[in-house]
């Protein structure tokens, strides 16, 4: 077999095997084979020395283009193999962006969170400060400098859950009225609300929660009246419930005020002509309130006698039940999604 022929062969046999090649690595492999130190052309370079002199330059010329042309075949199929490549790439990250969107959850606050930012948001309206104060409490505050002694009576209202002898869980919001006051340096006038968890033995059942939610509001002045107490309380009872609701105080008794009031809206549902919900009365109760009492301002460092003040305490979880048909006040506890998703 002729040079020419032999390079013819290995040519064809290059181009063949070059074509097969799918990845860059095994073509390195093949470059080696052919091209490389002890590739088959090292092996044709062997046969020069055997030549006469003037068959040289012509075997290096023939051997040098069939270098050139296995050479271009690895080129050519590099490319493919790139090309195929990215084109793989592309059709896997297509994206369809006709597909609709997946679809995920927003979550929503919780009623009661609602209605206490609704009431805050309305007191802040009317120049008030919110304010907190810790779920653990001590005695004193709790009850104490709200007029309630040890061994008063009216403690029985509120059965409490006891820490130690002197702290325990607030029973209500009132204590933060006691925080205020005694922080109060100048002694001058307030204007807060203080909405919180609060915490009563009771057994759980579709009315009582061993913890609740209390927004309270106290206004410290020099001329702060009934008057007023009432005009706020209508404002706050048409904002939960609605323009044309009406109020009515009733008589009431608290250690903490004097005098006490039950606070009564017209009802919601029946507009005051009696229903189911107000027990067909066309009141319902939401709220304890009244005129500080005396020994209150003055535990607190306030001098009564140049200062009056009025207060007000309700319970969100009632207000939410009233507003929404709501018969068990287990439900704001649960954390039942069903239930919390209906309130938006
Ligand atoms: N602290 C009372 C309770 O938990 C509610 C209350 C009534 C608060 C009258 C007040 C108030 O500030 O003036 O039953």
């Amino acid at each position: 077999m002729s040079v020419k022929e032999k390079l013819q062969e290995l040519i064809s046999e290059a181009k063949e095997k070059i074509s097969l090649v799918q990845s860059v690595h095994e073509l390195n492999d093949v470059k080696a084979k052919y091209l490389g130190k002890k590739g088959s052309f090292q092996e044709i370079m062997k046969l020069m020395k055997d030549l006469p002199n003037e068959e040289r330059p012509m075997f290096g010329k023939l051997t040098n283009e069939a270098k050139q042309v296995i050479t271009n075949y690895l080129i050519d199929q590099k490319q493919l193999i790139e090309d195929a490549k990215v084109n793989e790439q592309l059709r896997s990250e297509t994206i369809d962006v006709t597909l609709p969107g997946r679809s995920f959850e927003v979550g929503k606050k919780h009623l009661l969170t609602q209605i206490k930012e609704e009431l805050e948001d309305l007191f802040i309206g009317m120049g008030y400060s919110v304010m907190e104060g810790p779920e653990i409490e001590i005695d004193e505050y709790n009850f104490e400098k709200l007029n309630l002694p040890k061994n008063h009576p009216a403690r029985d209202m509120q059965d409490t859950f006891y820490i130690t002898e002197e702290t325990l869980l607030r029973t209500h919001t009132s204590p933060v009225q006691v925080r205020t006051m005694l922080d109060n340096k100048e002694k001058g006038p307030i204007k807060i609300v203080c909405p919180g968890k609060v915490f009563r033995r009771d057994d759980d059942d579709a009315t009582h929660s061993h913890q609740f939610m209390q927004f309270e509001g106290l206004v410290v002045d020099e001329t702060t009246s009934m008057a007023d107490l009432k005009g706020t309380l209508l404002v706050a009872a048409r904002k939960l419930f609605g323009d044309k609701r009406e109020i009515r105080l009733r008589p009431s008794y608290f250690p903490f005020t004097e005098p006490s009031v039950e606070v009564d809206v017209s009802c919601h549902n029946c507009n005051g002509k009696g229903c189911n919900i107000c027990k067909g009365t066309g009141w319902i109760e939401v709220l304890g309130a009244g005129v500080v009492n005396n020994n209150v301002l003055e535990a607190s460092g306030y001098d009564s006698t140049k200062y009056q003040a009025f207060a007000f305490g309700m319970g969100v979880e009632r207000i939410a039940m009233l507003k929404y048909g709501i018969n068990d006040i287990r439900s704001f506890y649960t954390n039942d999604i069903r239930f919390n998703k209906q309130f938006k």
